[in-house]
């Protein structure tokens, strides 16, 4: 009987063969430990595997590596600890446990005009407060795919805060991304601007748009979510290492195949579906009210609350 083969590298991984290794590597995946702590069914997408053999070489690869252990106290005396930029409204805020959490990808995904940008321009003003008042005392990136960024916006909300509206602008460190590429490489090399700028926040508005012009057709399917997988991994990367917020805007499509309820889906598929830790759907509603339906979060029941866009900001 033939020794079974030790597991060293991904392509010894059953039903990884050199093709999804190399899809892997292309999408930033290039160690067992990334692979074991993978979702069976991102690792399929990523890899253009059947979920059946996705599990299998999650499976082998957690067999293949060690466990670091941590007691549930550590993690706990952690969360108390982690920072939280108010949303503006207090009904929101709640919530979502407090507010947009730090070492954490938040999305809110919607149709136009749900208000996905107007919170985002929230954010950029509240995350520059002090802790004390629902801030993370930090700077803001902040990467815009449609040209949609209105810094006249973001300083009558700043007015409105009591705060010095050309301060606020100074701590926003704005690139417009024409492409993917460039909206990667801005996260790929933003660790000295992180550090420098003490950036606690980063908006990427939208997430989507480029990735969805860009990858046309189900051919550019496996490509496209290769992609966007690196591009989350290191988002989600450095919000864990430099404890700051990540909020994402989404877009979505009328999925028909949904037969009763709203039909409406984010797009970005599996990946994106596990890269957030809280997903938030926001949808129109009279006037200046816009209703927030929590539909994803590890630790706050599902829920839904109003908040109001105004003049002032997000309030409500
Ligand atoms: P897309 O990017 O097109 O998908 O939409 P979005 O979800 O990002 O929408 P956005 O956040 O840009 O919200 C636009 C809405 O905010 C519109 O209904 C505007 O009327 C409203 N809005 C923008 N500025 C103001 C303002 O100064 N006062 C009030 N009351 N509403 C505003
Ligand atoms: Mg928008």
């Amino acid at each position: 009987m033939a020794k079974e083969k030790k597991i060293l590298e991904i392509e010894d991984l059953p039903g990884i063969g050199e093709v999804s290794a190399a899809k892997l590597k292309a999408a930033g995946i290039d160690s067992l430990d990334k692979i074991a702590t993978m979702p069976y069914a991102e690792l399929a997408e990523t890899a253009g595997i059947t979920p059946d053999a996705a599990k299998k070489a999650v499976q082998a690869a957690q067999e293949s590596t060690t466990i670091n252990y941590e007691t549930g106290s550590a993690v706990f005396e952690r969360r108390m600890t982690i920072d939280k930029v108010s949303t503006g409204s207090a009904d929101l805020n709640e919530m979502i446990g407090g507010g947009v959490e730090a070492g954490a990808i938040t999305e809110a995904y919607g149709k136009f005009a749900s208000g996905k940008t107007q919170l985002g321009f929230q954010l950029c003003v509240n995350a520059q407060r002090p802790k004390s008042e629902g801030g993370m005392d930090g700077s803001v990136l902040f990467i815009d795919t449609e040209a949609t960024f209105r810094p006249e916006r973001i300083k009558e909300i700043a007015k409105a805060a009591g705060m010095d509206p050309e301060k606020v602008l100074d701590s926003i460190y704005y690139v417009r991304a024409q492409n993917t590429d460039q909206q990667i490489l801005t996260i790929e090399r933003a660790d000295k601007l992180i550090e420098e700028k003490g950036i606690k926040l980063i908006v990427v508005d939208s997430m989507m748009a480029l990735f969805r012009a860009e990858f046309v057709g189900r051919g550019a399917l496996g490509e496209r979510q290769g992609k966007l997988n690196m591009h989350i991994h290191k988002l989600q990367s450095l919000a864990e290492k430099h404890n700051l917020a990540v909020y994402l805007t989404n877009q979505v499509m009328d999925n028909p195949g949904i037969l009763f309820g709203d039909p409406t889906t984010p797009i970005g598929g599996n990946i994106m579906a596990h890269a957030a830790t809280t997903r938030l759907y926001m949808r129109k509603s009279k006037e200046e009210k816009r209703i927030v339906r929590l539909i994803d979060s590890p630790s706050m029941p599902e829920g839904e609350c109003v908040i109001k866009i105004t003049r002032d900001g997000i309030k409500g």
